[in-house]
């Protein structure tokens, strides 16, 4: 079956669940899914309900999407992301990034964990995503792989500018007057993982201009640029990532400075919904 019928059979399913039409979309990071509990009216349907959706297979993520609404803007949320290391395609991975903005969803408020490679930066601290390293997708894993469908986005999407300024600017005001909240502003490198990175791999991804390194996003956010969407990516440093080799990061370790912090991400995020 062709994508975008893939994607119109989704969009289906979800719509005979809720009459609501999400305005925004957001993915929720490794340990940053408690932002769900304040949706408001909310419509939950498990991915496994979902036609063409893949299952989220590692602890920390719930998989479900979520759809009511946020600071009163009407939204879509994905609790529980996929992760090319779970061995999907990336094409299977952003499928709901499609159907997301299928449903009406303009813009996309992505989020994730990631090791600290800007020796500046704190575990706890936030980054805004200016742009990215995307690894995997410049040597060969890039979701917009096969034939393309021109309902769905263009052959040849310019991926310049894909972290709207706009948003960027709205979102340092919001974070600006959050107390004990930090926020960086920097280049986010993909790897596949799972395993963590080498001294020598982090020592690579530094001189290569990184500032955080994480697992995910980058195909998230191909796709949402494929489908038009505004974009805004927020890295939770959960760990030093400097190639320092005293430096010991754990997926324990992750989710529990995600958990600490999840408050912070939550008033940051509702601020920017609310100021959009
Ligand atoms: N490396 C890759 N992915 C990550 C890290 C890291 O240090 N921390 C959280 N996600």
């Amino acid at each position: 079956m062709p994508l975008y019928d893939q994607v119109m059979e989704a969009v289906a399913l979800v719509r005979a669940r809720t009459p609501l039409r999400p305005a925004v979309a957001l993915i929720l990071g490794s340990g940053l899914g408690g932002l769900a509990n304040e949706i408001l009216d909310v419509t939950a349907i498990a991915y496994e309900e979902i036609p063409h959706f893949a299952r989220s297979t590692v602890p920390g993520h719930v998989g479900r999407l979520l759809l009511g609404t946020l600071s009163g803007v009407p939204v879509v949320v994905m609790q529980g992301r996929f992760h090319l290391y779970e061995g999907y395609a990336p094409q299977v991975l952003t499928f709901p990034v499609r159907v997301m903005s299928a449903l009406g969803a303009h813009t996309l408020l992505v989020s994730n964990a990631a090791g600290a490679i800007n020796p500046t930066y704190r575990p706890g601290d936030f980054m805004l995503i200016a742009d990215h390293l995307n690894l995997p997708g410049l040597a060969g894993a890039n979701p917009l792989l096969g034939p393309n469908d021109e309902r769905l986005g263009p052959r040849f999407p310019p991926l310049a500018k894909a972290y709207d300024a706009h948003l960027r600017y709205l979102a340092r005001e919001v974070g600006g007057a959050i107390a004990d909240l930090k926020l960086h502003e920097g280049i986010y490198a993909m790897v596949s993982g799972p395993s963590f990175e080498s001294s020598a791999e982090l020592r690579f991804l530094r001189t290569a201009g990184a500032d955080a390194v994480g697992m995910s996003t980058a195909p998230e956010v191909v796709v949402a640029r494929h489908m038009g969407m505004r974009v805004l990516g927020i890295s939770l440093l959960t760990n030093m990532a400097t190639g320092v080799e005293d430096e010991n990061v754990s997926h324990e370790e992750v989710l529990s400075v995600a958990d600490e912090a999840s408050q912070r991400f939550g008033g940051l995020m509702l601020g920017i919904l609310r100021g959009m």
